[in-house]
């Protein structure tokens, strides 16, 4: 099969921004994940670089237009790599193949009748570059930009596009999937429930130059969005090229809202006007907001990909943007939440399943992925082999319906399957008995497999990070050329390979705010015991000597809390220092260590105090304190086992 997938190409009045970023990394994972699927992709991105908005933002840096949109041209091109974001074609509206594709279009369809001349005035936003209906405005304002649109009345050419009305609505309402999600499609039919009107498609030289000459009338030149429509065209050979019909007959446009009507109007009248067939589909998203505000430059909120990448790494970024936003919805971008994904499903749930993994198959099998022992395979196994191979058939239906974030999450219960798996196999137990070599080796096998199934899936959302899975896994050169067909099933990692196991895929980002917390902590440890002096106790009567009362043991929150770290701490031969989820993350040290090893800890679900004051043990504030019940028999030797719930229930879920 072939792909064809293509961005917005980006107005040069401003620099990259997460806005731009997302987009593009939704086409670049895209792109990889049908390549996954054995297709032949072509994926195009680019800048739209001709119009009224561009002169304006090379006046105001005093340099002349084709210097300033060099410049800016290039910093998008510059910025792409550094998301891992590889297009195979960048097309600038100022391409010389462009510039003629667009003029011989505006001959044609001005041949054929579709364009004439007239008067027109209107509601022009310079913002949108375009000019809005009376219905459009709110407040007579354009909703967008906020700015009230200049009343423009000129004589111009314009396309008739009124006349593709009926068609229009009959194609979309004939084919549900060519505008998607529906929201978009529902929002355009009830747009097109009005007379449209036919489009402005001129500027005359006396007002802009800066636009692609009118073949038919050199007094004028072409408007913006006629001219960078076409660029889908261009970039793939219109009108002759080889690849052309091949391309353009699967050919899929990923936007966001604010640019719909151009695309789910102005183009498909345009391409049924001119004789080409409609694109396949229109993927529109929603905005992301910054801290549920309008990012913008004159708020200063505005969030450049580069500076995130430094910060956090690409893999990070990637993985943020496609899990936090359901597609076609709006979102919220803050720094908090980011790092908190980082934390938790990167370094805590696949980090730790990898290096945990990887240790104890170097551990029990000198870094050689062991045979499986059929003999040992139970039902269990035999259900994570279900969930392994269910997991592959809803990414690919999720990944195809472009719900990336339901595609990760499907990806993230297997891991917590998996991280589970561990627990319960414990390989640590396995391998003091020499009677269970075998079943060790089955569930070293089972792990992994399940790794390498996972570099698998994650290789179209994060690249280099799926790289270093493969490479640690002993599967570059297989996984590279992989396709799910052949690959996306259970047992197809070969016995015998070996395995190296790296640096960590994503260490745990250092809470910045640490010393604050532990400030905070001493704040409120006095005002605790402030309170404490100032509530008077609630005594207990002579009789009732040692008794709490309900009011008393209510104030002791006990919570289900999920282990995600365990490690030893230095000269501390008794602690170990946890960090676990309640479901937010906190740092507990716990006098465990002589009954527990930190591998066997991570995944298991213990009951904690969570209310307690944090207190400093060897240097470390301890955020509450783990239950475990302890036995002493008549040696005086302790024993001490966790305490835990019996069934499976939320993190976090309180314990009364
Ligand atoms: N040049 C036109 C597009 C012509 S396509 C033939 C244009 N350029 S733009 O620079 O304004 O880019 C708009 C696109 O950038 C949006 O449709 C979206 O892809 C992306 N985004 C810009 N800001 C965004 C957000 N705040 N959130 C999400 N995407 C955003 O319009």
């Amino acid at each position: 099969m072939t792909t064809y997938i293509t961005t917005p190409i980006y107005y040069v009045n401003a620099m990259p921004h997460i806005g731009h970023a997302y987009t593009t990394i939704i086409a670049d994972t895209y792109s990889r994940f049908r390549r996954l699927c054995g297709d032949e992709v072509r994926f195009q991105t680019g800048t739209d670089e001709h119009g009224e908005k561009i002169v304006q933002a090379a006046e105001g840096e005093g340099v002349t237009p084709r210097e300033y949109v060099d410049r800016i041209s290039d910093s998008f091109r510059q910025t792409w790599p550094s998301l891992d974001i590889a297009p195979d074609y960048f097309i600038r509206t100022t391409d010389a193949d462009h510039i003629k594709v667009v003029q011989d279009i505006l001959q044609k369809v001005y041949d054929q009748g579709d364009i004439y001349f007239s008067e027109y005035s209107g509601h022009y936003c310079k913002g949108c570059e375009r000019f809005l209906t009376e219905k459009e405005l709110v407040d007579g304002k354009c909703p967008d930009h906020q700015t009230v649109p200049e009343e423009v009345s000129e004589q111009n050419y314009f396309f008739r596009m009124s006349k593709y009305q009926d068609w229009l609505i009959d194609h979309i309402k004939s084919n549900p999937e060519y505008i998607t999600p529906e929201r978009y499609r529902n929002e355009v039919l009830s747009f097109l429930s009005e007379p449209l009107e036919d489009l402005c498609i001129s500027r005359p030289c006396s007002r802009l130059t800066w636009g692609i000459p009118l073949p038919f009338d050199e007094n004028f030149v072409t408007y913006v969005w006629f001219d960078a429509l076409i660029n889908y065209l261009t970039g793939i050979g219109y009108p002759e090229g080889p690849d052309f019909e091949k391309y353009w007959s699967v050919a899929e446009h990923v936007i966001a809202k604010d640019i719909l009507k151009p695309h789910a109007i102005y183009w498909p009248t345009m391409l049924q006007s001119m004789g080409v067939a409609p694109y396949k589909r229109l993927h529109v998203h929603g905005y992301w907001n910054v801290d549920e505000t309008k990012m913008s430059k004159s708020i200063g909120n505005v969030v450049r990909p580069g500076e995130l990448v430094e910060k956090y790494g690409v893999d990070t970024v990637r993985y943020f943007l496609l899990r936090e936003m359901s597609f076609g919805r709006d979102s919220s971008f803050s720094t908090e939440a980011l790092e908190s994904r980082r934390n938790s499903d990167l370094a805590n749930d696949v980090g730790n399943l990898f290096s945990r993994a990887l240790t104890m198959l170097a551990k029990y099998a000198d870094s050689i992925v062991p045979e499986i022992d059929k003999a040992t395979v139970t039902d269990e196994d035999r259900v994570l082999v279900d969930a392994l191979e269910n997991m592959v058939a809803d990414y690919t239906t999720a990944m195809n319906a472009f719900e990336f974030h339901k595609a990760l999450q499907s990806i993230w219960e297997v891991i917590g399957m998996l991280n589970r798996f561990i627990v319960t196999n414990a390989p640590w137990e396995l391998a003091k008995n020499p009677d269970q070599a075998g079943r060790l080796n089955t569930v070293l096998y089972f792990l992994a497999d399940s790794l390498r199934l996972l570099a698998l899936v994650l290789r179209p959302v994060m690249p280099t990070a799926a790289d270093k899975m493969a490479a640690a896994l002993g599967q570059e050169e297989e996984l590279a050329k992989a396709t799910l067909e052949e690959e996306g099933c259970w047992g197809r990692m070969p016995a015998g390979t070996m395995l190296h196991q790296g640096d960590a895929l994503f260490p745990r980002l250092e809470k910045k705010k640490k010393q604050q917390t532990q400030a905070q902590g001493k704040e409120q440890g006095k005002k605790g015991k402030a309170k404490k002096k100032e509530a008077a106790p609630d005594t207990t009567e002579g009789d009732m000597e040692g008794l709490i009362t309900f009011e008393q043991f209510g104030k002791v929150e006990l919570r289900v809390a999920e282990i995600v770290t365990a490690e030893k701490i230095k000269k501390a031969n008794k602690l170990l220092k946890l960090t676990v989820k309640a479901p937010e993350e906190r740092t507990l040290v716990a006098g465990i260590a002589k009954h527990y090893s930190p591998e066997e800890l991570i995944g298991r679900k213990v009951i904690i105090v969570a209310n307690l004051k944090p207190a400093k043990l060897m240097g470390i504030t301890s955020q509450g304190m783990v239950l475990a019940a302890k036995e002493v028999d008549a040696d005086g030797n302790e024993r001490l086992v966790l305490s835990t719930v019996a069934g499976d229930i939320a993190v976090g879920s309180r314990v009364s």
